[in-house]
């Protein structure tokens, strides 16, 4: 019987060894899920931090922040514009003045989601620029009765320095212009993050 030598059974081994790690490390590579620890994410302490700013929806003039992209056929007849959708990109800013330091924008959609009351439908991003906020956003998913005094709205989620945000906004009308119907409104954000 033919010997086999000592050295083509150890490169086997090392090669039967090599590959079952191979196979491993791929195995690794490909899993969907796993559990980490929040430390893997240089996740500390959950922080709450407050916001106060002013949010300025000007839908008159020559460069309105808000626009209306779609309305029904019943939303001229409707009392309250029922089926109306506006997609905003509305400056942030310090004080209720325009010309204050900006600190961010909302973004995105309102729609008039009520038959029976004034009713909108909230669905925008808080893009802050503000030092250390810079890049960081805040995500608002919520109703607003826009006649009601103080309108309450949950903050979803967010990113950079919000990521894991939860909390609510609370929204205050600072003025209203009847003829042209720009408005100023007071934002108070609770959240927390990490
Ligand atoms: C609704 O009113 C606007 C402006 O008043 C008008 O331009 C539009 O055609 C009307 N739409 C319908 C469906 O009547
Ligand atoms: C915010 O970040 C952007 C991109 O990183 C930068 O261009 C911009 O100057 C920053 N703005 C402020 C106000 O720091």
């Amino acid at each position: 019987m033919a010997k086999i030598p000592h050295s083509l059974v150890s490169t086997f081994l090392i090669l039967s060894i090599v590959l079952s790690f191979m196979i491993l490390a791929n195995a690794k590579s490909q899993r969907f899920a796993r559990y980490l620890s929040p430390a893997t994410l240089g996740l500390k302490k959950e922080k709450l931090s407050h916001l106060h700013f002013y949010f300025h929806d000007i839908v008159s003039g020559k460069n309105p922040t808000a626009v209306q992209i779609a309305r029904a056929d019943m939303t001229n007849t409707s009392s309250t514009g029922f089926g109306m959708v506006a997609m905003i990109d509305d400056p942030l800013t310090t004080r209720p003045e325009l010309n204050s330091k900006l600190l961010g924008r909302a973004q995105g959609i309102y729609a008039s989601a009520s038959q029976s009351d004034l009713g909108l439908l909230m669905t925008m991003n808080f893009g802050f620029v503000e030092g250390k906020y810079n890049g960081s956003t805040l995500s608002v998913l919520g109703r607003n009765s826009v006649l009601s005094t103080v309108r309450e709205m949950p903050i979803v989620g967010g990113s950079g320095l919000f990521r894991f945000a939860r909390g609510y906004a609370q929204a205050r009308t600072h003025t209203f212009d009847i003829k042209t119907g720009d408005a100023v409104v007071e934002y108070n954000v609770y959240v927390y993050h990490y």
